[in-house]
């Protein structure tokens, strides 16, 4: 009996340790076929729970879908991805390049065709839900408890023209237009609904950056008013413990403001795991922490919720072993 009871306890302890494991989240954008991929393999390395595509997985930019059909296809032969997508789960969003046109929104024509093919890509199910409503958005929790949960977000599929910048050279100019969405209608209700779920941590995963805007490239910022309904939205809802990740910029940083939401708004953003943009190149961002990172890479979060002080570790990652970038954040200063 004293032997069963032992076992009995062993069993508990073991079972509680479990769920005091970490929840290691790895994302990641911008990876071209044409190049090679060894990042893969340093991200599997790491040990990731799950790896979350922030888009540009192909560089597809094309309304040949036999052509971007080709591209996951060969995408999905890369033996460094295989190996990640067998020990991690993999999510994902797409950004222009493999939505199929470059600054691609709501006008681009195969949107509807392009959506199955990247849902192919993921492994979704033929019968998800996620296959039947327009656009590529979806919610999952990440761990059994359902403490963490991770938003993804569709900045394509609804999203209005943008508006070129015809006086100061930039790409794009922010235009305060109330017809003007990002995310439109449905995904609005929609995404209303998740943050009203119960969740401690809750990461938002944007194709494009939310808090950085000082750049003129495709960014929230872009549209101030859809940004300013994003953190009006968390704050009606107080949904605490939102950290934004993004990609596309071809570098990684992380950034911070005080959106008004009652909370510092985080976004940390990983792009370039197979090219990345010349050393110096990096846009002005009068919100970002410390220093960007040029260097092939990916981004890392580590979120400690069953430590005395409950954590999130924010790691930008580069080839093997380099962290250029780490910044820890305590999730009571993630709260009202
Ligand atoms: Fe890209």
């Amino acid at each position: 009996m004293w032997m069963c009871r032992c076992l009995f306890l062993v069993m508990i302890l073991w079972t509680a340790s479990i769920g005091a494991d970490p929840v290691r989240v790895a994302f990641g954008s911008c990876a071209r076929i044409d190049l090679p991929q060894p990042i893969w393999h340093t991200i599997a390395s790491w040990q990731p729970d799950v790896f979350v595509t922030l888009g540009d997985i192909v560089y597809a930019d094309t309304e040949d879908m036999t052509l971007m059909q080709a591209m996951y296809a060969q995408m999905d032969t890369v033996a460094s991805f295989r190996k990640l997508c067998s020990v991690c789960s993999v999510y994902g969003i797409w950004d222009d390049h493999d939505y199929g046109v470059n600054d691609g929104g709501a006008s681009y024509a195969k949107r509807d065709a392009a959506q199955q093919l990247f849902l192919d890509f993921l492994k979704e199910p033929a019968d998800s839900e996620r296959r039947k409503t327009p656009g590529i958005y979806d919610a999952v929790y990440l761990d059994l408890e359902k403490r963490v949960q991770l938003i993804l977000l569709d900045t394509r599929f609804f999203r209005s023209d943008w508006v070129k910048d015809k006086v100061t050279q930039m790409r794009y100019r922010p235009v305060y237009d109330t017809e003007k969405t990002m995310l439109g209608d449905a995904q609005w209700d929609w995404l209303e609904a998740q943050l009203r779920m119960p969740a401690q941590v809750r990461i938002i995963a944007s194709g494009v950056q939310v808090v950085n805007d000082t750049h003129g490239y495709e960014c929230w910022g872009l549209f101030p008013l859809e940004r300013a309904r994003m953190f009006r939205l968390i704050r009606n809802t107080k949904a605490s413990g939102v950290v934004f990740l993004s990609g596309d910029r071809h570098f990684a940083e992380l950034s911070v403001m005080d959106g008004g939401v009652g909370y510092p708004m985080y976004d940390l953003t990983s792009s370039g795991l197979t090219h990345t943009a010349r050393e110096g190149h990096q846009a002005p961002n009068n919100k970002r922490v410390g220093a960007a990172f040029n260097g092939f890479n990916f981004g890392a979060l580590t979120i400690d919720l069953d430590g005395d002080e409950p954590e999130i570790l924010l790691e930008v990652r580069g080839m093997n072993t380099v962290v250029p970038m780490t910044q820890k954040i305590l999730l009571k200063d993630l709260q009202f």
